[in-house]
């Protein structure tokens, strides 16, 4: 049977200068989705690449005294190192600067020409050398300034040749209405659609004031427009329009281009306006994902606040960085990047609960089976509800992932991950094990403990490429590639009688106290509030603090505890313990502000019902008035709300 066919893209990259985390964020993504369509068996082409020519790289070179392609040289090398240590599986890595792509965009250039399309003109207007993009006076924005970066554009005036894009917003409407799906998500769709609406110009196609470009074919004074030039790689890479066009055969049209926000309408306008103009099939999807910001907004060079994803691998590993570039932020949204975050994503999502998982699993096996995964036998009345969970994830995560869902697909992962560190929990192993009868229940458990490890594994391999191994080995089962597979996802294929290799953490924790002391700066230390909570929170895991004198029943019963279920939550703003939570008593909401961000992420606080301190006087923490304490346990690092299923809020606790 042959495989089907998927073809995927990441825009290319201009070499300018180093990348940037924001830069890797879109190759990550565009990775993390190759390889789960490999690993279902798809026959996958993932192109990426380097847009090298234009007026912005010419001067750049310029700048350095170089030739431009001397210059994009060293810099395209470094763009390949950085894909190299990020475990980026490109099939092909396009250069504009090649000759198989520069003929491609001639001949199409040619056929466009000649069907009547492209017209020679003058041009006159602005143009923005950053972004490499034509605007009329109208568009611009204050100042005469580029809408969209915001830098000064410049006025040119030159001879032109035109591509006839008005003649086409019909058909591209048209096109629209039958393929509601072709841009997404779907804020974007409405965007371009309404942009088209009022209007499309003829683009102006051509340029001749500088010569770092493709010749236009029929007039050597003229370079083709960079975009015109930069979209066309999509084919020249697959050998469209030559001798050995077998790839563009096999794997036109795209199933997806993924690009960010800001080059949407380069990908959904004018490349099928040019693949309609060529007679070429427009691809299947182009999905628009948002920008990867720093609290002090966009991250650029100017600015010197450029986050290097070098510098982060090397700090905390490739499979860290991907992940936490997938599962922060919902693909399509914009989202803060900050190390703190990345940390927490390190030591709550991946060290305690991933890793935990493995270590506990592999340590039990080892106290109470001598090593050696055992077969399952008569199960406990908690084993149901985790199998379910753990056979209904496959499809789940498919599905997701399939509408490139990738933080929610790894939020579906952990909710099953979560659930076995709590199956531990309520199975209690170690009680089993002094149970004379419970020896059949304890294998089914540590059973089932292996073989989640064993399904959540297989299904975060598109993110976090390195990890199957280490976990493969420490369960043993690293020579057994048939299980190692998505084609192996259903329940109960680990092999009874394995020897495991306990070995160390995958995931070591970070220590945030020590990254902080690092990063700490005049003025924007830890509050010393907040410094207090973590001294607590961080005694040695064998000592608890003194029990404080005792107070009388009339003493406590002034203490108002309630139940108080959150309704929103969000992070304080330059505060990194803390929580902002609205929170519902009886008919009362309130605001509360409590120091468990380190714990808790916002999302998976909203619906908790939590006891508050509901008398206690207000206090304003950053500005903001909390009225009330949420309770919370705590030991050593560990830290937890204290919760209530099923009684009302407004509920009181005696
Ligand atoms: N050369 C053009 C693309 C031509 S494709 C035919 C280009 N290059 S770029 O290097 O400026 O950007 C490449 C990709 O990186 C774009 O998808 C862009 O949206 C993305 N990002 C650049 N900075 C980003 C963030 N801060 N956050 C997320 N993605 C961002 O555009």
């Amino acid at each position: 049977m042959t495989k089907k066919s998927y073809y995927i893209t990441t825009p290319i990259y201009y070499p300018s200068g180093n990348l940037h985390i924001g830069h890797a964020y879109t190759t990550v993504a565009a990775d993390a989705l190759a390889r789960y369509k490999r690993m279902q068996g798809y026959d996958v082409w993932f192109l990426t690449g380097t847009d090298e020519h234009g007026q912005k790289i010419e001067r750049k070179a310029k700048s350095e005294g170089k030739e431009p392609l001397e210059f994009v040289d060293d810099i395209v090398a470094g763009i390949r190192h950085l894909w190299d240590k990020m475990l980026i599986t490109h099939d092909d890595f396009i250069r504009t600067s090649e000759d198989r792509h520069k003929k491609v965009v001639q001949k199409i250039f040619k056929k466009i020409y000649d069907n009547g399309d492209i017209y020679k003109s003058e041009y006159e207007g602005w143009y923005c050398t950053p972004c490499e993009t034509f605007f009329t006076e109208r568009q611009l924005a204050e100042n005469q300034t580029c809408p969209d970066c915001g830098r000064p554009v410049e006025l040119v005036k030159e001879e032109s040749y035109f591509f006839k894009m008005s003649k086409y917003a019909d058909r591209w409407l048209q096109y629209m209405e039958d393929h509601p799906d072709f841009i997404q998500p779907q804020t974007r769709r409405n965007e371009m659609i309404n942009f088209v609406k009022q209007g499309l110009e003829d683009l102006c196609v051509s340029r001749t004031t500088f010569s770092w470009g493709i010749p236009v074919p029929i007039n050597d004074k003229h370079v083709i427009y960079v975009w015109f030039d930069a979209l066309t790689n999509y084919i020249s890479a697959l050998g469209y329009g030559t001798e050995n066009d077998s790839l563009f055969q096999k794997f036109w049209p795209a199933d997806v281009h993924l690009v960010g926000k800001d080059i949407m309408r380069f990908h959904t306008i004018i490349w099928p306006i040019i693949l309609m103009a060529a007679g070429i099939e427009i691809p299947k999807k182009v999905f628009g994902h948002g920008w990867v910001l720093l609290a002090e907004g966009k991250m650029s060079k100017s600015k010197g606040n450029v986050i290097d994803p070098l510098v982060l691998i090397d700090k905390y590993g490739v499979d860290a960085i991907r992940y936490y570039l997938l599962r922060e932020v919902p693909f399509g949204q914009d989202g803060y990047y900050s190390e703190e975050a990345l940390v927490n994503r390190i030591n709550i999502d991946l060290a305690n609960d991933f890793g935990n998982l493995l270590s506990r699993t592999t340590a039990m096996i080892n106290k109470f089976l001598g090593g050696i995964v055992a077969p399952p036998g008569e199960g406990t009345r908690f084993d149901g509800e985790l199998i379910d969970m753990a056979k209904a994830l496959p499809a789940k995560v498919e599905e997701l992932m399939d509408k490139l869902e990738f933080s929610n697909a790894l939020a579906e992962i952990w909710k099953v991950v979560n659930k076995a560190n709590k199956y531990i929990d309520d199975a209690q192993p170690w009680s089993l094990n002094k149970d004379p009868e419970g020896k059949e229940k304890l294998a089914t458990v540590l059973y089932n403990m292996v073989e989640v490890l064993r399904l959540t594994t297989i299904l975060c391999t598109p993110f976090m490429p390195t990890i199957p191994e280490k976990v493969w080995s420490q369960l043993g089962i690293s020579d057994r590639k048939d299980i190692q597979g998505w084609d192996s996802l259903s329940w109960g294929q680990f092999p009874a009688h394995t020897q495991i290799n306990r070995g160390e953490p995958i995931f070591p924790r970070i220590d945030l106290k020590e990254l902080e002391l690092q990063e700490e700066k005049p003025g924007k230390g830890v509050p010393e509030d907040d410094k207090k909570k973590e001294q607590t929170n961080n005694l040695n895991a064998e000592s608890f603090e003194a029990i404080l004198p005792e107070i009388s029943i009339d003493d406590f019963a002034k203490i108002d505890l309630r139940v108080a279920e959150v309704l929103a939550c969000e992070k304080v703003e330059k505060a990194d313990r803390l929580l902002k939570l609205s929170v519902k008593l009886g008919d009362e909401v309130r605001t509360v502000v409590s120091g468990i961000a380190k714990h808790y992420r916002p999302e998976d606080m909203v619906g908790k019902k939590v006891i508050l301190v509901a008398n206690l006087k207000p206090a304003k923490l950053r500005g903001i008035e909390s009225k009330g304490m949420i309770l919370a346990a705590s030991h050593g690092e560990k830290l937890e709300v204290i919760t209530v299923d099923d009684i009302t809020p407004g509920g009181r606790v005696k």
